[in-house]
């Protein structure tokens, strides 16, 4: 057995047994972070953050919850919201964090996005974010349904029949994944096992993999510039903090995270506070009928772009569900798909610099159409935008390729 001296204190006690001081020095005080960031760079501590608001905000609402499709809607718009002592704090807590959690994740990717993040030994960091991205949009549409009311239950019923698109399989599939021919009791309850337990489980994975990724390339920097992480920082070690290029990860880095956290939290408990009803559709407060359509069905509007590229082709579904195909996995394929060896950010990359606002500009044309009933014209806009989007991904090769002969190849 290793030989134990006898602590002076619980710190030496603990690292005698966990090495917690190497574990922090690896982890935190001597994890390098280049100096060369702004504000944006605090988004992914953000988000870690809002995905602990919405866990502990989660197991307040299970403590209350009741998965059956009698009891759903009266637990939460009853028992949750009027009758147990700040429920309706818990609930509003969760929905908020559940819309703005997307805000934060959207401009996380779109960061990585301008900046060339997911290239030139980045790409598992990109890879493991889009799969956060996935899985998050999973554990979102599975939570909208635990309500149970009217567009938790048409919601589910859209989303799992476009599965019967599927040749061949397709029609077994969606009553496999219902359990039933509609939504029922048996849909209910195992997407509350995937909201409560599944999901959350590969979302706490995917974090550790995501950081860990992040571990070896380290994070990019404002003006792409490669940086030599080992010399800066002996640099920092030596004392020469101000010369060095890096800080370290903690305190460094993450004080000012905090604050950023901090100025954002404040933004969110306003929210929370006095606008939480953005985050609720009113429709979603009659319980769940399926007899009875709503006039218009639509999503929440972080998965509306998406849903208005599956719209947009409104003359054949075919083509449609092709076409939502694509949109969810074509984020994942921008390391391949950006041709460029050049890493900087896209306002000093002339071409894909015009491209990324084409981008931005056509989401949000997408998200605004997707609320919109798709008659007489928004069917039209709705096409052209949904087109627009999958011609920008497909010219996206052809305009970064075109960087490298510019610069001649050189990164
Ligand atoms: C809950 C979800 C997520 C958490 C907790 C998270 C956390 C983090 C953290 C702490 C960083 C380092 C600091 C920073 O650049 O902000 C980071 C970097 C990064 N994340 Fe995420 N992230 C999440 C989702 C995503 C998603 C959806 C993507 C999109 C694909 C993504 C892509 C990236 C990239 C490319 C970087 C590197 C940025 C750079 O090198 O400058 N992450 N993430």
């Amino acid at each position: 057995m290793a030989e134990f001296k006898e602590a002076n204190g619980i710190v030496d006690w603990l690292d005698q047994r966990l090495a917690i001081k190497n574990f922090i020095k690896v982890m935190m005080t001597e994890y390098w972070i280049p100096k060369k960031i702004n504000f944006l760079w605090a988004m992914g501590v953000t988000l870690l953050v809002m995905f602990l608001v919405l866990f502990v905000s989660g197991l307040m609402l299970l403590m209350y919850y009741k998965p059956d499709t009698k009891l759903a809607f009266d637990s939460v718009n009853y028992t949750i919201m009027q009758e147990v002592a700040y429920g309706w704090l818990w609930r509003h807590i969760h929905a908020v964090a559940a819309s703005v959690i997307f805000l934060v994740i959207y401009i996380h990717m779109f960061v990585g996005i301008y900046y060339g993040s997911y290239k030139r030994g980045r790409e598992m960091i990109w890879i493991s974010g889009m799969l956060l991205f996935m899985i998050f949009s999973a554990e979102a549409f599975s939570g909208y349904m635990l309500p149970w009311g009217q567009m938790s239950f048409w919601a589910a019923a859209v989303i799992t029949n476009l599965f019967g698109g599927i040749p061949l399989i397709g029609a077994d599939l969606v009553v496999w994944i219902r359990g039933n021919f509609i939504p029922a009791d048996a849909t209910l309850t195992r997407f509350f096992m995937l909201h409560v337990v599944l999901l959350p489980v590969v979302i706490l994975a995917l974090i550790a993999l995501h950081f860990y990724t992040l571990r070896f390339p380290h994070v990019n920097n404002e003006t792409g510039e490669v940086i030599d992480f080992d010399k800066e920082a002996e640099k920092y070690k030596a004392g020469n903090k101000k010369e060095a290029q890096v800080v370290s990860f903690w305190p460094d880095f993450l004080s000012k995270d905090i604050f950023v956290v901090c100025v954002f939290m404040i933004g969110f408990f306003y929210l929370v506070c006095f606008h939480f009803n953005f985050a609720m559709d009113p429709i979603n407060f009659d319980p769940a009928d399926s007899l009875k359509t709503p006039p218009h069905i639509y999503p929440e509007w972080y998965f509306l772009w998406s849903y208005e590229v599956l719209r947009g082709f409104f003359f054949s579904s075919d083509l449609g569900l092709i076409a939502f195909g694509i949109a969810n996995v074509i984020f994942l394929l921008m390391p391949l798909l950006d041709r460029s060896k050049v890493v900087a950010p896209a306002h000093k990359r002339g071409g894909f610099f015009l491209w990324f606002w084409l981008l931005v500009a056509d989401l949000i044309v997408l998200t605004i159409y997707g609320k919109l009933p798709p008659t007489g014209m928004n069917a039209y806009i709705g096409f052209v935008a949904s087109v627009t989007f999958l011609a920008l991904f497909a010219l996206l090769p052809i305009i970064t390729a075109a960087e490298n002969k510019k610069v001649g190849g050189r990164s």
